[in-house]
């Protein structure tokens, strides 16, 4: 890992939060691997403007958000309060998103891009098919989705079983059902990958899977089925 990369994350995690009367804020995850890791899939570029500085306008926004409804849950000020909740539910959401999106990225070296053959593997292969079905769908859905939003295999904890789904903007899957816990999810957004691959979305999506972490997805998978 860079020396230059490191001291530049530190700096920003441990930038003072904005806590005020006890409030838990949020600060900016460190990734797991540099920004040049998941080279030539997505560029070092990339994902260092969307960890530095699109991930850390989620968080200070939502940061902002949560003190502007403190302040106004104290006052007892009910318009204020409902005023604030399309804040919360995008910068909040967008935090929450992207904390999982580096999780479900790893280099190759690692074993980014290695397919599951565990009982998250067999569980796709009963609901989907097989992984290459499971990844076309995907692929399409979030090829098609209007707009900015995710693409997403969840868990329907409530019926055990997988789900593919999208949500709009920065809409956590959890939107799309109380039971659905998220295992993959794909920024389809277009800072996720416009300086790389422009306005063919359909390519990013075609090589992310190559960074793709089912290490990561199985272990969600089984701590949530046990
Ligand atoms: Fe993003």
């Amino acid at each position: 890992m860079a020396l230059r990369t490191l001291i530049t994350r530190k700096t920003l995690t441990t930038a003072a939060p904005l806590a005020s009367r006890g409030l838990h804020t949020f600060t900016l995850p460190d990734l797991p691997y540099d920004y040049g890791d998941l080279e030539p899939a997505i560029s070092a570029e990339i994902m260092q403007l969307h960890h530095q500085k699109h991930h850390q306008a989620y968080i200070t926004n939502y940061n902002k958000a949560l003190e502007q409804l403190d302040a106004a849950t104290a006052k007892g000020d009910a318009s204020a309060v409902v005023k604030l909740q399309s804040a919360i539910k995008f910068n909040g959401g967008g935090h929450i998103n992207h904390s999982i999106f580096w999780k479900n990225l790893a280099p190759p070296r690692v074993g980014g891009g290695a397919h599951p053959h565990d009982s998250l593997g067999w569980a796709i292969d009963n609901n989907f098919g097989s992984i290459e079905a499971l990844i076309q769908k995907m692929s399409a859905e979030g090829a098609a989705l209007q707009g900015s939003g995710w693409v997403w295999l969840g868990l329907d904890k409530e019926f055990k079983r997988l789900v593919v789904e999208t949500t709009g903007n920065q809409d956590p899957l959890v939107t799309k059902g109380a039971s659905l816990v998220p295992l993959l999810g794909i920024d389809v957004w277009e800072h996720a990958y416009y300086l790389q691959y422009k306005n063919v979305r359909p390519d990013y999506l075609k090589n992310i899977w190559k960074v793709i972490n089912w290490k990561y997805a199985s272990e969600v998978f089984e701590k949530e089925m046990a």
